[in-house]
């Protein structure tokens, strides 16, 4: 009988960003439980027990709900309603955001873009191919044959102007600088047509997201909605949409 191998999807987001509570779970659990059998008095045993539950918690709303290891969905339905044509992941990374457009657009194709250097490194490891895994991924999701993987920088993108119908970057424009976030905005104001859809998503301080990992996980600084909306406006873009979803502020834009 043919054996067949089932290709297993993995992002690679670091362990702790799903398990990161785990041994803080471990740790009050058997505190409390050491301090049941010695009989330690009330106020020490009731911060063991808050600390226990919010550890609970918080691994259960880490691993199921902001789920960064995951196969996430599309935070907007308005995002290239026609669902087809030809889209841009701009700091695609190892296919998290291109699976989630090509999912979710089954008539789309997509072009995964990423620099594949330092900052490809610092989240998912080094690895001998980048390119390769990142292939492994759009593969075992069985939207491979829909998708090209190109190596470039989103502040200089190697597009013509107006090659895409719409465009899609998650968590990667918020690890610029200012000069390199206006860079690629206006990048991806000329590289998409007019009227068509960029979707900014970007690492926000979302109640799902404070309530298990406080202040840290924030990327580029406390800049809200209103921030992101006055540099998309400034690119070329008008803001349809702005909302929340976990551990993402997104917005819709729709170049003029
Ligand atoms: C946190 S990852 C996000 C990956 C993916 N979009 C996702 O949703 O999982 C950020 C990605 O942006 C890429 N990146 C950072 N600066 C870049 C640049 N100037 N041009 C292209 N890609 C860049 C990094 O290599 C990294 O893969």
């Amino acid at each position: 009988m043919p054996v067949f191998a089932i290709a297993q999807l993995d992002f690679g987001y670091p362990w702790w960003l799903s398990y990161g509570h785990l041994p803080l779970v471990l740790g009050a659990a058997a505190l409390l439980l050491a301090g049941y059998r010695r009989k330690w008095s009330k106020w020490p045993m009731l911060a063991l027990g808050v600390l226990a539950l919010w550890s609970s918690a918080a691994l259960l709303v880490t691993r199921f709900v902001l789920d960064i290891n995951g196969r996430p969905s599309l935070p907007t339905q308005s995002f290239l309603r026609s669902g087809a044509g030809r889209v841009l992941d701009m700091g695609a990374g190892t296919g998290r955001s291109s699976i989630m457009v090509l999912d979710s657009r089954p008539q789309a194709t997509l072009v995964a873009l990423d620099l594949f250097a330092h900052s490809f490194e610092q989240h998912f490891g080094r690895s001998e191919s980048p390119q390769q895994r990142l292939l492994a991924n759009l593969k075992a999701a069985g939207v491979d044959r829909r998708a090209t993987i190109e190596t470039g920088d989103m502040r200089k993108l190697p597009f013509e102007s107006g090659a895409f119908d719409a465009i899609v970057s998650a968590y990667a424009i918020d690890h610029l600088n200012r000069q390199g976030i206006d860079q690629s905005l206006a990048e991806a104001a000329r590289v998409v047509k007019p009227g068509g859809d960029f979707l900014l998503m970007l690492i926000a301080k979302e109640p799902w997201a404070q309530f298990a990992f406080g202040p840290l996980l924030m990327h580029g600084g406390p800049r809200g909605p209103a921030w992101w909306t006055a540099r998309l406006q400034a690119a070329g873009f008008q803001v349809l949409e702005e909302g929340t979803h976990p551990l993402t502020l997104y917005l819709l834009g729709r170049r003029l």
